[in-house]
């Protein structure tokens, strides 16, 4: 049985009730995880406001501020983790950014700066996050990210993100290889379109819905509960002997060729 009780859950990414994130820590909740929540901090607090009443039924154990592009955050973040909870099982990296100039029209106009900023935001996140994890998963452990089928085909107006996508995914083989001896694993779920605040940024997204609802093979996009099921699955001892892998919850949409 899918069973988290014990687990201590740190979930990033959570905006909204339309975020992934959010559909991923209600699973994880249910499954009886401790959950620990961070939100993107503002100047104005309304993240931080929003995200608290949002999360409240879940009565996370940890509410902290982080913002992978602020180093002292994130070292404050798990040294948090290290206090209050001692360990740390279930990583979830829910979160992307691109300048919305930068997820319409010709991929080859991406600037320098915004390039770095979609691969910094969207990938080398999940190298500083799993640095700062690892040495709490001393029980082993399980690091899940977000990536889409833009991460290695070509999806209109997807861009700079798919670029991000493709470094995201190979940044999990690599640290699945070096943290699989301490029993630490490393996978991506690879979601159909859904609609959210980072999604609407792309241009297009309805129509790639649409697309989905034509032709996947089960005739409908994915739900965040759909994902959050297989990211409570990935987090479960249930899937021990899975490591590296991109599994795509996407109602079979990546295996048709017309
Ligand atoms: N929605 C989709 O169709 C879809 C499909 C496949 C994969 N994904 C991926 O799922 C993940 C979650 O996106 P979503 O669609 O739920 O949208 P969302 O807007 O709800 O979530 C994106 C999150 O990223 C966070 N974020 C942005 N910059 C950050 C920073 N500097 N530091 C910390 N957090 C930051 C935001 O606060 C937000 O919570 C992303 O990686 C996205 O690429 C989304």
């Amino acid at each position: 049985m899918l069973n988290l009780t014990g687990k201590n859950a740190l979930v990033t990414g959570i905006a909204n009730n339309r975020s992934i994130a959010w559909g991923i820590a209600q699973q994880l909740h249910q499954a009886g995880a401790n959950l620990g929540v961070t939100f993107l901090p503002d100047e104005k607090g309304r993240y931080e406001k929003k995200v608290a009443e949002l999360v409240e039924p879940l009565q996370p154990s940890l509410f902290l501020p982080c913002d992978v592009q602020n180093d002292e955050q994130i070292e404050s973040t798990f040294a948090t983790v290290q206090e209050k909870w001692g360990k740390l099982d279930i990583l979830i990296h829910c979160l992307a950014f691109a300048n919305k100039d930068d997820l319409t029209g010709d991929f080859s106009k991406t600037s320098r700066a915004g390039f770095n900023l979609a691969l910094e935001v969207s990938a080398y996140s999940l190298v500083q996050l799993s640095r700062a994890a690892s040495p709490l998963m001393t029980e082993g452990g399980s690091i899940i990210t977000l990536t889409y089928l833009g991460g290695v085909r070509v999806i209109p107006n997807y861009n700079v993100m798919g670029i991000a996508k493709a470094a995201l995914e190979m940044n999990v083989r690599y640290l699945a290889a070096e943290l699989g001896p301490q029993n630490i694993r490393v996978n991506a779920i690879s979601a159909g379109p859904i609609r959210t605040l980072a999604s609407s940024a792309v241009g297009g997204i309805l129509d790639m819905i649409h697309h989905v609802e034509e032709i996947a093979p089960l005739r409908r996009t994915v739900t965040q509960t759909e994902v959050g099921n297989t990211a409570a699955f990935l987090a479960s001892d249930l899937s021990s002997g899975i490591t590296g892998q991109i599994l795509y919850v996407d109602s079979g949409y990546a295996i048709m060729g017309m």
